[in-house]
Formats: structure tokens, C-alpha cells, sequence
């Protein structure tokens, strides 16, 4: 520990200590000052620092809205928190699309959540069929009073299987158990069930008087939900005539460009390189609004992606469909979302943004959140197939240049107005920015 960079017992400095030693030790005094620029009144600040550890500093985030989004009928202003420009421009425009055409249909295929309890067992897999169903009576009326509250509010354990894995190894099981848990994400609700059903399961292989001597070797190795959720699933759509489906001012008419979307959509199908990114679009929608809503966007990603591979191979999640004259667009994603508990209430702006979206349940918030991802995708596919994306990404890009240079507003008009149509590098607009000074 002779390194004055190495520290034991960091997370036990206060904030201002923790300040002052990345100031000695990594940071010059300037740069250091930035740590407290973004704090806020105190017990504010308390709230944001509780929410992890070894806190330093807030780091904000551009929080936006797009609004006009129609979604079965009703009209909402999406929050929307990320730091690329033109995600919420593309969002709001592809909302604004649709607007006129019936704005986007979705509804909840499923909202069942599962989670895992692993284990070894010396018994034989046969014997499963005969042992479960007391086992799950004993199981569930030992964890009768930690389910309570939510059987209440209409979710709780749904149903539990009993695998064998013996591709990992003879002895190995798993109980999969699936719960509704209403408008909660309801990862600790599942994970202390989880828990509790490990500890229940071990108690039962010592005394069950079901099992025999041979099968009272039982160990638990995990007890974990999982983010893998196929059964928590919305589709988003937007369909119209294909008539419609007109671009203003991209030389591409109607029905070529239906034409052009839907081979853009098939070629995101087919081809992983491209349905990564097609995918990627799709999530910088559905992510902002997750962030925005204080849910958890981890979860969200790794449940969308492992979605997207289910048949082996990776695809995109929207598909296209034309028929002799009607466009027919549809997301279809894993989404397990909470409008209760977490940051939802916690963290003021995600409760903020709950509320611009008018306390939905959380079915609701995945209609909204799975619109959201198909405009995305259809605002990232229309500007692909007709103009090419570097047009309207070019107009931020400038802006965030300019910004960089801590440009007046006369020299982002006279800059707005000399690249308009040139490439716009960081050299070329900091050669011209010094040219005006
Ligand atoms: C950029 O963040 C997202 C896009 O690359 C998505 C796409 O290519 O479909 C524009």
C-alpha cells in the first residue's frame, strides 16, 4: 500500500474527503471543482447519494419529451432521458408521422416474471412428478406471509417447475418459478421469495417423511430471478394505407419507400451484423424512457438482446409487412418494467416523469415504452432508406461542436449558415469558429 493511489476504507471518507483525495491524487484543482457542480439542496442530495455507494458526484443527463405520441388513443408527452443527439428529435418526428395515420396500437402479450432456485440432489429425476406437489404446498405456505401483500394486489407465485440439467450435471435441478408482481418490477419481492424457497428446500430434504435416506443429499447453490423474461412481452405497431406512407422532400415516392423500409426491415432480420445496430436503434428509444422512468435499463438490454436470439440466431425485434396497399410495422420485445417501488418514487424526476405520463400501471408504461422503441426504429429506417442519417445528425453534431468551443449565439448562426450542406468535422468548425474571432 505504498502507493498514495491505492486506499482502504474509501467508502468509509465522507464525500468531502473522498473530494479531496481524487483531488491530491488524480485530478488537478480546476478539474476537481467540476465534483461539486452539479450538487444539489441537501436533502435532495442525501436521497441521490443513498441511491449508491461511494458517491462522489451527480452526473446529469439531458432529460427531454416527445411529445404527440398516440398510443391506443391517448395522447402522451414521453419523457425521455440520453445523451445522443437526435433520439428525441427522431422520436418526436416519427410521432408526429403517425400522428395522422392512427398513431401506434399495442398491447401486453404476457406479464409473467420468473426466477431460479439451483440445486443438487441426490435423488432420481423420476421421482420428481411424484414429489412436487407437496413440496410446492410446503414451499409456498412456508412463504405465505412474505407473498401476502402482493397476492393481494393480484400477483405472487404463479406456477413452479422442477427441471433436471444434466447436460450440467447428473445431480443438478433447478426450480423455475414464475410470479406476477402487478405494477412492481418486483426484483426483491422475487429474489426474498427465491431465497426463502432455498432455504425451505433444504429444511424438506432433512425432514420430509416422503423422502428416503438416498435423497436427503440436497444442496442449494443459487436463488436468483432472472432478466431472461420471454413471458413479459409487448407488441407495438403502426399500420396505414400504403398511399400514406409519403416523405416529404426525400425524392422517394410512397409506395418506393414502403418498398425500400420493408427490405431495410427483412435485411435486420437476416443478417446479425445489421440487426445489431437495427436493435441498438430500437433500444435508444426504449431506453430513454426506461432511464426517465427510474427503471432498470440493464435489465432491460440484456432481456431485449437474449429476446432477439431466441430461435439461435440473433434478428431484429420489429418486423414489416406489406400487402397489396397497406404498411404494417410491429415491435415485439421483452419489457419488465415497475411504475411502483424501486427509483420510481425515490428519484423526483422519474416520479416527475411517471406522472407526465399519468401514473400508468405498468402494462401501460409498456405500451408507451415499446411505442417509443418503434418510432425510434421507424424515425433511424426513414431517414436510412431516403436521405441518409449524417443529414440530420450533422445539424446536433455542429451544435455540440459549438457548444464545445462555448460559441455565442451570432457564431452558431453565421456557423449554422456556412456548413449548411458541408461536412462538419471538429477541426473544420474549430478552424471557422477562429476565423470569426
Ligand atoms: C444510432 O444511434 C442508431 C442507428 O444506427 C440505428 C439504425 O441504424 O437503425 C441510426
Amino acid at each position: 500500500m505504498n502507493d498514495p493511489k491505492r486506499i482502504n476504507g474509501f467508502s468509509r471518507l465522507d464525500k468531502a474527503s473522498r473530494r479531496n483525495w481524487l483531488r491530491e491524487q488524480f485530478l488537478d484543482t480546476e478539474a476537481a471543482t467540476v465534483l461539486s457542480q452539479f450538487d444539489v439542496d441537501g436533502a435532495l442530495q442525501e436521497v441521490l447519494d443513498n441511491f449508491s455507494e461511494n458517491t462522489v458526484a451527480n452526473f446529469p443527463m439531458p432529460f427531454g419529451v416527445a411529445p404527440n405520441f398516440i398510443v391506443n388513443g391517448k395522447t402522451y408527452a414521453v419523457p425521455m432521458v440520453i445523451e445522443e443527439s437526435s433520439v428525441v428529435a427522431a422520436a418526436s418526428a416519427a410521432a408526429k408521422y403517425w400522428m395522422p395515420r392512427g398513431g401506434f396500437g399495442a398491447e401486453v402479450l404476457s406479464a409473467e416474471k420468473l426466477g431460479q432456485v439451483h440445486f443438487r440432489w441426490s435423488g432420481s429425476p423420476e421421482r420428481r412428478a411424484a414429489l412436487l406437489p407437496s413440496l410446492c404446498t410446503r414451499v409456498r405456505a412456508q412463504t405465505a406471509h412474505l407473498t401476502e401483500r402482493m397476492d393481494a394486489r393480484g400477483g405472487g407465485v404463479r406456477n413452479i417447475v422442477w427441471k433436471h440439467l444434466p447436460e450440467i450435471a447428473p445431480d443438478c435441478y433447478q426450480l423455475l418459478v414464475s410470479f406476477g408482481t402487478a405494477d412492481s418490477m418486483g426484483a426483491n419481492f422475487i429474489n426474498t421469495v427465491l431465497e426463502a424457497y432455498g432455504q425451505e428446500l433444504r429444511r424438506w430434504a432433512t425432514d420430509s417423511p416422503e423422502l428416503t435416506d438416498d435423497e436427503r443429499d440436497l444442496e442449494v447453490i443459487m436463488a436468483i430471478l432472472s432478466n431472461h423474461t420471454p413471458n413479459c412481452v409487448v407488441r407495438a405497431w403502426v399500420s396505414c394505407p400504403i398511399e400514406q406512407m409519403n416523405v416529404p422532400g426525400s425524392g422517394v415516392d410512397a409506395a418506393d419507400f414502403a418498398r425500400r423500409f420493408k427490405l431495410a426491415v427483412d435485411i435486420a432480420r437476416q443478417d446479425t451484423y445489421r440487426a445489431v445496430t437495427h436493435n441498438k436503434g430500437i433500444m435508444n428509444g426504449v431506453d430513454a424512457v426506461v432511464l426517465a422512468t427510474g427503471n432498470d435499463f440493464r435489465a432491460i438490454e440484456a432481456a431485449a438482446h437474449a429476446f432477439a436470439a431466441q430461435d439461435g440466431t440473433y434478428r431484429s425485434l420489429s418486423r414489416c409487412r406489406l400487402t397489396s396497399d397497406t404498411f404494417h410495422f410491429e415491435l415485439t420485445l421483452p419489457l419488465a418494467l415497475g411504475t411502483v417501488g424501486g427509483l420510481t418514487k425515490l428519484h423526483p424526476l422519474a416520479n416527475l416523469s411517471l406522472q407526465l405520463l399519468g401514473q400508468p400501471s405498468a402494462e401501460e408504461l409498456m405500451c408507451v415504452m415499446a411505442a417509443a422503441g418503434l418510432a425510434q426504429n421507424f424515425a433511424a429506417l426513414r431517414s436510412l432508406v431516403t436521405t441518409g442519417i449524417q443529414k440530420g445528425h450533422m445539424k446536433m453534431h455542429l451544435q455540440n461542436i459549438l457548444s464545445s468551443f462555448n460559441a455565442t449565439t451570432e457564431e452558431r448562426t453565421q456557423a449554422e449558415c456556412h456548413f449548411n450542406g458541408k461536412t462538419v468535422s471538429h477541426h473544420a468548425v474549430r478552424a471557422f469558429v477562429e476565423s470569426m474571432r
